[in-house]
């Protein structure tokens, strides 16, 4: 504050004054990155699987995401539903009870979010106001150490407009609380689609490298189809199994288009796509299938009960990194630990900043957790 004073107390620098202070606050907010994390070993906690946070083994981690907060259409204000008050309140206190260094961040949004009522909210100043303004009351009053926005997605450009709008208004508030809290700045993410190009529609990606500690690239959630039939395919394929769509195909378009690497942090799913085979007898990749098993998402857990119930084939595919397994017409893609470790060591190997899964509750005893956590090292 001190270099603030005396810039502004020389005269001849008046007509300067604005490049200064405006390139000084610029290495201020830079500073307050600092902050910077080393690396990020997380996952998603998500109220709805009712898994016990007391039960979470966050030494496995160095950040956990509490899923979630809600935005209010009416007034824009993020609020926590009533049932998970007491849950959320006592989130950060009782992981850090395994884990006194474990970071938290309370999530906003998520894929079953009202998307028109993010469109809404960012698109005017006072209502972005609203939401930022209660975003970090809400973080400060439940001890988190940061928020995570999960808008699933802006889906055209005025929005992916608003939404880098919404990010640098956010990012100036809560250094300006910090500043005033005197608290370490709170922490800023966001789950975004696994490109910056979602399906034609682009990333303020610039808006996002300035204003957000990082970005959680859902890497997942691939699916295939040929005319209307649904297709096997690997849902969260790391390299390209001969069509666009990648994980590692949306990394480097996130960093062609200017994301730095080590602001990325890649996410894969504790859970599977289970199918109905057409023909139990055509079982690899791209085999028609009559669609989903039961809702078509089968949990890290439930596929390693299915595997041994069923005595099922487990096939592990090192060209697009996935795995899958099949038993009679019951057909599963997922990741198990090849696949979560391979996609770990290609994060370090990018100099990403880490990992994210979605979520926690369905790995089987820590299994993919402890394999992501050792894959990565110390
Ligand atoms: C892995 O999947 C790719 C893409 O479908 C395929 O070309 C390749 O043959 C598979 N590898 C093995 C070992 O099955």
């Amino acid at each position: 504050m001190k270099v603030v004073k005396l810039i502004y107390t020389s005269m001849a620098f008046s007509k300067l004054l604005p490049v200064f202070l405006s390139s000084f606050l610029l290495l201020l907010l830079h500073l307050q990155f600092s902050t910077a994390q080393n690396v990020v070993k997380s996952a998603y906690w998500f109220s709805g699987s009712e898994y016990p946070v007391a039960d979470i083994d966050s030494t496995l981690f160095t950040h956990l995401f509490c899923a979630f907060a809600d935005l209010n259409s009416q007034n824009n204000q993020v609020t926590v539903s009533s049932a998970n008050q007491a849950r959320f309140s006592t989130f950060t206190t009782t992981v850090q009870q395994k884990n006194p260094s474990v970071k938290t961040l309370l999530s906003i949004g998520g894929g079953n979010a009202n998307k028109a009522a993010f469109a809404f909210m960012a698109s005017q100043a006072s209502s972005r106001k609203s939401f930022i303004d209660s975003s970090i009351r809400l973080a400060r009053t439940n001890g988190f150490h940061g928020l995570d926005i999960d808008w699933e997605y802006p889906e055209n450009s005025a929005q992916m407009a608003n939404f880098g709008v919404l990010l640098k208004e956010w990012r100036t508030a809560v250094s300006t609380e910090s500043r005033s809290s005197g608290k370490l700045p709170l922490l800023l993410s966001a789950a975004v689609s696994y490109s910056s190009n979602y399906f034609g529609v682009i990333n303020p990606v610039q808006a996002i490298s300035n204003s957000l500690d990082w970005i959680n690239v859902m890497a997942y959630d691939f699916t295939y189809r040929a005319d209307s039939v649904r297709l096997t395919g690997p849902p969260a394929a790391l390299y390209s199994p001969g069509t666009q769509i990648s994980g590692d195909a949306g990394i480097r378009a996130w960093i062609q288009s200017g994301m730095p690497s080590n602001k990325i942090v890649i996410g894969f799913p504790y859970y599977g796509h289970s199918l109905r085979l057409a023909d139990a007898n055509n079982h690899g990749f791209f085999a028609p299938t009559n669609g989903e098993v039961n809702g078509g998402a089968m949990g890290y857990k439930q596929i390693r009960q299915f595997i041994s119930q069923n005595r099922a084939t487990q096939v592990y595919n090192s060209t697009v990194v996935s795995d899958y397994c099949y038993s009679g017409t019951t057909w599963i893609g997922y990741d198990d630990t090849q696949s979560v470790s391979t996609k770990v060591r290609y994060a370090k190997g990018k100099s990403l900043l880490g990992y994210f899964a979605w979520h926690l509750a369905n790995d089987d005893n820590w299994i993919l957790t402890r394999e992501a956590s050792r894959a990565w090292g110390a």
